[in-house]
């Protein structure tokens, strides 16, 4: 007898990814908590007499989890929480509060498809030969910067989430700040080709810009966006 949780990849943009598997735990779901974008691409899958919808902000989530917690579940009551992409990628500092909260072994985590993993395909720039690296945290990112910098400079591809930050410009560390920091730290960055990708996988909105590493420094982005530093070197069996 538990109060079982659920935390699911879903989006990053379409509905389209979803897996049959995550749909089938939306379903069952006796409440859903999640942000606006998120809810937005799974409300095709709820059911108001079935599904107890609560929206939350990076504020009110904390109130609202304890709240379906404590208050709301009874034993056996299901609870998805699902989360924009992949939910092994940049959401561990609300998923480590859920597993906390639920306790680990009440809690199963299913993985989606992350926008890092369509950036890498629209880019052909392998995950597994880049740097994967997300700024989107609230925490310090200094150390991540400094990686950031080793990896271009070991040849590296970087595949990576910005970090916009609407209430304090001064911590934005978006396409611009990243192309600046990178050149303030002496690589060369009229000569790295670069892409930024925006609204993945949501059709209308979706953008690609593709150019050097310096044209970022006076470019605007929206939040949902990113980045690939691209070095790749197209490498195929025929050579080993
Ligand atoms: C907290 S991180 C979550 C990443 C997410 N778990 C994933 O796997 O894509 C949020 C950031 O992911 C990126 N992101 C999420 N969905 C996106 C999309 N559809 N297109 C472009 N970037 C996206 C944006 O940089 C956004 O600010």
């Amino acid at each position: 007898m538990t109060k079982k949780l659920y935390v699911v990849g879903v989006g990053p943009g379409s509905k389209k990814y979803l897996t049959d598997y995550s749909i089938d735990i939306i379903k069952k779901s006796h409440f859903i908590i999640g942000y606006k974008y998120t809810l937005n691409t799974i409300k095709h899958l709820i059911n108001r007499s079935y599904n107890q919808i609560f929206e939350v902000t990076m504020k009110s989530q904390d109130d609202v989890y304890l709240n379906v917690y404590n208050n709301l579940m009874n034993e056996n009551d299901i609870c998805t929480v699902p989360f924009t992409g992949d939910v092994n990628f940049s959401e561990s500092e609300v998923v480590d509060r859920l597993l906390n909260l639920f306790g680990d072994r009440n809690v199963e985590i299913v993985p989606g498809i992350s926008s890092i993993q369509i950036a890498s395909a629209k880019s052909r720039v392998p995950l597994d030969k880049a740097s994967i690296i997300t700024f989107h945290v609230t925490g310090d990112i200094e150390e991540k910067k400094i990686d950031l910098v080793k990896s271009i400079v070991d040849k590296k591809s970087v595949i990576l989430v910005p970090r916009p930050w609407p209430s304090n410009k001064l911590k934005n560390f978006m396409p611009s700040e990243i192309s600046s920091f990178i050149k303030e730290k002496g690589v060369d960055t009229s000569k790295i080709d670069v892409w930024v990708f925006e609204n993945l996988t949501n059709n209308e909105k979706e953008t690609v810009y593709k150019g050097k590493l310096d044209s970022l420094a006076d470019k605007n982005f929206s939040d949902l966006s990113v980045m690939v530093i691209d070095q790749n070197k197209r490498q195929t069996y025929l050579e080993f």
